[in-house]
């Protein structure tokens, strides 16, 4: 994002401030984040689960504020993070499930995300992850706990003006789909996807229904151009998947359009679908024009995918000396300067949220 731009972003935030400043006594945009989904979100739910989908030894979190793995899959910061200092939070909601996740704390919001977890209830399964369901129930018991701390009128219009954001899709084709032969013997990439959405436009509702009005849903990113995805499926040419961006734009486009009908089913809904296909496909394609100097592996590990798992053993390959000059942190994940990049476009496209 270029100077100007970033200036115009500031003013508009500010006069969005001085709005909601005479509601609510504090200085962020929201009361409240409230954060589901999958590893693109997950700051450490996995931690206190048993799944092989953690990230809470080094080197993740190299360079994050602590230079301590979290439970993040990135060297450092996630959009999420990131959004939340643009917010004007100085600190992050917690992981529900850790220790942290508890009297104050509980005010500015909680994570219920876990890295592995899909809109198809069996990818969460199958990769030992925290159903979307399952998170909705401890949204509900966070709920409670909210209303204990901050008492119940508080609390609802906590919840009422919170910031809820969503963040799902990439485990159910890269982690399913493509490797099930069952599934993909009875559904084609695009019925698949009328199914996910189906079960995305089940999640949103049900978030409504709780008081959720105002929410923010990444869609998917350009999975076709994944390091691990180039490496099983690219046959040792260079480039991008179509095939397989094309299946994220479907469902993408499916998502949005889903979300236009639910801004008229639901009254005082609002809804973004962030698109994050288009910025990392532009860092993918071009690196050089947005600062980077590595586009086809990750940083970390062999950077294009291991043995075991997507996610990096340093072991086998080492990690590279600066993660600024990486878009990928590992073979699925996006480095906190890719990151950046993205929550930079994120935050324009989501200013009618909070509105
Ligand atoms: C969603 O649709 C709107 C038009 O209704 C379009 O401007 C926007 O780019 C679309 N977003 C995505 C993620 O496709
Ligand atoms: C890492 O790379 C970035 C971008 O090329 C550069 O600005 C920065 O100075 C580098 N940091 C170190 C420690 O070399």
């Amino acid at each position: 994002m270029g100077a100007n731009n970033k200036q115009a972003l500031t003013l508009l935030l500010m006069s969005f401030a001085i709005c909601l400043n005479n509601a609510q006594d504090s200085t962020t945009l929201v009361p409240a984040i409230i954060i589901f989904g999958d590893s693109a979100a997950d700051v450490g739910n996995n931690n206190y689960i048993l799944t092989l989908f953690k990230a809470n030894y080094p080197p993740y979190g190299r360079d994050f504020v602590t230079h301590q793995p979290t439970g993040r899959f990135c060297n450092g910061k996630l959009v999420t993070d990131m959004t939340a200092h643009v917010l004007g939070f100085t600190t992050y909601p917690s992981a529900y499930l850790s220790p942290q996740a508890s009297g104050k704390n509980l005010l500015i919001g909680a994570n219920f995300a876990s890295a592995g977890a899909g809109y198809d209830d069996k990818t969460s399964i199958l990769n030992h992850a925290i159903p979307l369901p399952k998170q909705m129930q401890y949204y509900k018991e966070y709920q409670s706990k909210l209303e204990k701390v901050a008492g119940k009128q508080k609390a609802a219009s906590i919840l009422k003006d919170a910031l809820y954001t969503l963040s799902a899709g990439t485990a159910d084709f890269l982690q399913n789909y493509y490797f099930n032969p069952y599934l993909n013997k009875i559904s084609t990439p695009r019925q698949y996807s009328s199914y996910l959405v189906r079960m995305f436009t089940r999640i949103v509702k049900e978030l409504y229904g709780q008081g959720a009005r105002r929410i923010g849903v990444t869609s998917l990113p350009a999975l076709g151009c994944l390091p691990a995805i180039k490496t099983l499926f690219g046959f040792h040419k260079s480039g991008c998947i179509s095939r397989i961006n094309r299946d994220a734009q479907h469902l993408n486009k499916k998502m949005n359009s889903t979300a236009t009908r639910l801004r008229k089913q639901l009254p005082g809904l609002k809804i973004a679908i962030f698109d994050v296909f288009q910025p990392m496909y532009d860092l993918v394609k071009s690196p050089s024009d947005h600062g980077f100097a590595v586009a086809n592996r990750g940083c970390c590990g062999t950077g294009k995918v291991e043995t075991t798992s997507f996610f990096c053993n340093p072991k086998l390959a080492g990690t590279c000396k600066n993660a600024t000059e990486y878009v990928f942190w590992d073979s699925v994940h996006l480095s906190q300067a890719a990151n950046q990049v993205l929550a930079d476009s994120l935050i324009i496209q989501g200013i009618n949220l909070l509105g």
